[in-house]
C-alpha cells in the first residue's frame, strides 16, 4: 500500500495545471450507455474514480480505447445489466448507471452501495423518482432490480433533497423516456450543468439548465448521437490547491481552471485574507499578510460545498482566532479532526460544527486519510506542520487527486509516494 512523506515548506510558486473533474467524468461516463455511437471524451482526470467506472462498462460488455488526448467508449456491445458488489463497494458513484440502462434496457439490477465513511448515504431519493417514471424496483440479496419492460414514462419528481447524483441519474433516465418529465429541486452544480449541455447537443432537449426545474423531453426509447466533448476543469481539485497556497502564504498559479465555478470558495478565502488575480481560464493567488478565522456553512452549489470542507478545516488550524465550520450535507464527515488533532490542531466538535481555535503550531507525524478530501486535508496540514508527515491509505487520495504529489512538488513542495 502507498503512502506519502511530506516535509513542511517555507512557500510554495510556480504553476498548476488543473485537471479535468471526477464529478463531471463520472455522469459523463454512465451518459454513453445512452449512446448509438463511439463517444470521444477528453480532458478525463487519471484517477482511480474513472478506472473503476470504465471497467465497470467493460465488464458489462463495452469497448473501451485510451488514445492520445482522449478516451474512446462504445457501448454499442454493452449486453450485461448487472453491476456487481466487487465494483459498486468500490466506488458508490457507479448507481450512476442504473439510469442509463435501466432506460435503455428496460431492465438493470445493482448491487447496494452499502456504507460509507462520510454518512449513511441512503440512494432512496433515486429510486422513488425511477418507480414514479414508471419503474419496479426490489431489493433482493442485497441488489436493487430495477424493470421498466415498457419503458420509462416522463413524469413530475420533486426531490425531497437536493442531490447531484440523483439527479444525473434521473436525467439520464428521463432522456431516454417517454414523454417529458420535470425534476423539481434539481441539483445546480456544475457538473450536472454539464451533463445536461452535452445531451442537449446530442438532441435531448432540456429546458432549464442550470436552475432548480429542468424539463427533460425524452426520446421514446431512440438511442442519441453524443458528440465529442471535454471534461469541464476539476473545481475541487482548484479549491484544495487555493487552499495550498493560502496555508504556506504562497503566490501560485492554477491554470485551466473556471473561476466562476469557485464563487463560494474564493469568497471565503478573501475573508481569510488572500487576493486573487482571475482570468477566463487561470486562477493567481497572492498570499495573506495574515491569515483570519472564517465561518463556514456547507451547501449544495452555488453555496461553499462540503467537498472543500476538510481543506478549509486544515487551513484554519493557521487563522489567528476562532473559526466555526459547520456541515451541512455529511453527518459524519469530521473523520479527518481526530487526525489534525494528532498533529496538534485545536479544534471541538459539537454534532455538525466544529470549532477550530488557531493558530496552533502543527507537528509531522503519522497520519491517516479517511476519505477522499480528508487526505488532501491533511496534506495541507503536512505542508505547515514541522518536520515530517506521513500520511497512509492514500488510496482515497488517488481515488480523486490526478498526480498530486508531482503536480505540488512542481510548486516546490517535498512529497514522495512510498511503499508501506
Ligand atoms: C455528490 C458528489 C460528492 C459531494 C456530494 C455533495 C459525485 C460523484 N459525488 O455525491 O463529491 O460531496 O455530491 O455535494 O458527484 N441523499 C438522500 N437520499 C438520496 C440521495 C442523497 O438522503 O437518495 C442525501 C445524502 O445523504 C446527502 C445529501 O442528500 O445528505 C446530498 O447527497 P448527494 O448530493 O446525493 O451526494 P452524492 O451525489 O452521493
Amino acid at each position: 500500500m502507498d503512502y506519502l512523506k511530506a516535509q513542511s515548506v517555507d512557500s510554495l510558486k510556480g504553476t498548476i495545471n488543473i485537471s479535468g473533474a471526477k464529478n463531471a467524468s463520472l455522469p459523463l461516463i454512465a451518459m454513453t450507455i445512452l449512446a448509438k455511437n463511439s463517444v470521444n471524451i477528453k480532458n478525463l482526470p487519471h484517477v482511480a474514480d474513472i478506472r473503476t467506472l470504465l471497467k465497470l462498462l467493460t465488464n458489462l460488455g463495452a469497448k473501451v480505447d485510451f488514445l492520445d488526448e482522449k478516451v474512446v467508449v462504445d457501448t454499442k456491445p454493452l449486453h450485461e445489466t448487472k453491476a456487481t458488489y466487487d465494483i459498486v463497494k468500490t466506488m458508490r458513484a457507479s448507481i450512476l448507471v442504473l439510469g442509463p440502462i435501466l432506460a435503455r434496457f428496460g431492465h438493470c439490477e445493482v448491487s447496494l452501495p452499502g456504507g460509507c465513511a462520510i454518512g449513511q448515504r441512503p440512494i432512496d431519493l433515486h429510486l422513488k423518482a425511477l418507480e414514479q417514471m414508471g419503474a419496479q424496483i426490489e431489493i433482493k440479496a442485497g441488489y436493487i432490480e430495477a424493470r421498466a419492460p415498457k419503458g420509462l414514462q416522463g413524469c413530475n419528481i420533486i426531490f425531497d433533497k437536493i442531490t447531484v447524483t440523483g439527479t444525473a441519474n434521473i436525467v439520464m433516465a428521463a432522456a431516454l423516456a417517454n414523454g417529458k418529465t420535470t425534476i423539481t429541486n434539481a441539483a445546480r452544480e456544475p457538473e450536472v450543468v454539464q451533463l445536461c449541455e452535452v445531451l442537449n447537443e446530442s438532441g435531448v432537449t432540456i429546458d432549464g439548465i442550470g436552475t432548480a426545474v429542468l424539463t427533460v423531453h425524452g426520446t421514446a426509447g431512440e438511442l442519441i448521437n453524443i458528440p465529442e466533448f471535454s471534461i469541464i476543469p476539476d473545481r475541487i481539485e482548484a479549491g484544495t490547491y487555493l487552499c495550498a497556497g493560502a496555508i504556506t502564504k504562497s503566490k501560485i498559479t492554477l491554470t485551466n481552471v473556471e473561476p466562476k465555478h469557485l464563487g463560494a470558495v474564493l469568497a471565503k478565502l478573501e475573508e481569510m485574507g488572500s487576493s486573487f488575480t482571475l482570468t477566463e481560464d487561470s486562477i493567481t493567488i497572492h498570499p495573506a499578510k495574515k491569515i483570519k478565522p472564517v465561518k463556514i456553512i456547507t451547501q449544495e452549489y452555488p453555496a461553499f460545498p462540503t467537498d472543500m470542507q476538510a481543506q478549509f478545516m486544515a487551513l484554519a488550524t493557521q487563522a489567528d482566532g476562532v473559526s466555526i465550520i459547520e456541515e451541512r450535507l455529511f453527518e459524519n464527515r469530521f473523520m479527518h479532526v481526530s487526525e489534525l488533532q494528532r498533529m496538534g490542531a485545536d479544534i471541538t466538535l459539537n454534532a455538525h460544527t466544529a470549532t477550530v481555535n488557531g493558530k496552533t503550531k502543527l507537528s509531522g507525524t503519522d497520519v491517516m486519510a479517511t476519505d477522499l478530501r480528508a487526505s488532501s486535508a491533511l496534506v495541507l496540514a503536512a505542508l505547515v506542520a514541522n518536520g515530517e508527515t506521513n500520511i497512509h491509505r492514500i488510496y482515497h487520495l488517488d481515488r480523486g487527486y490526478d498526480a498530486l504529489e508531482k503536480k505540488l512538488g512542481g510548486v516546490g513542495a517535498d512529497i514522495q509516494r512510498l511503499s508501506e
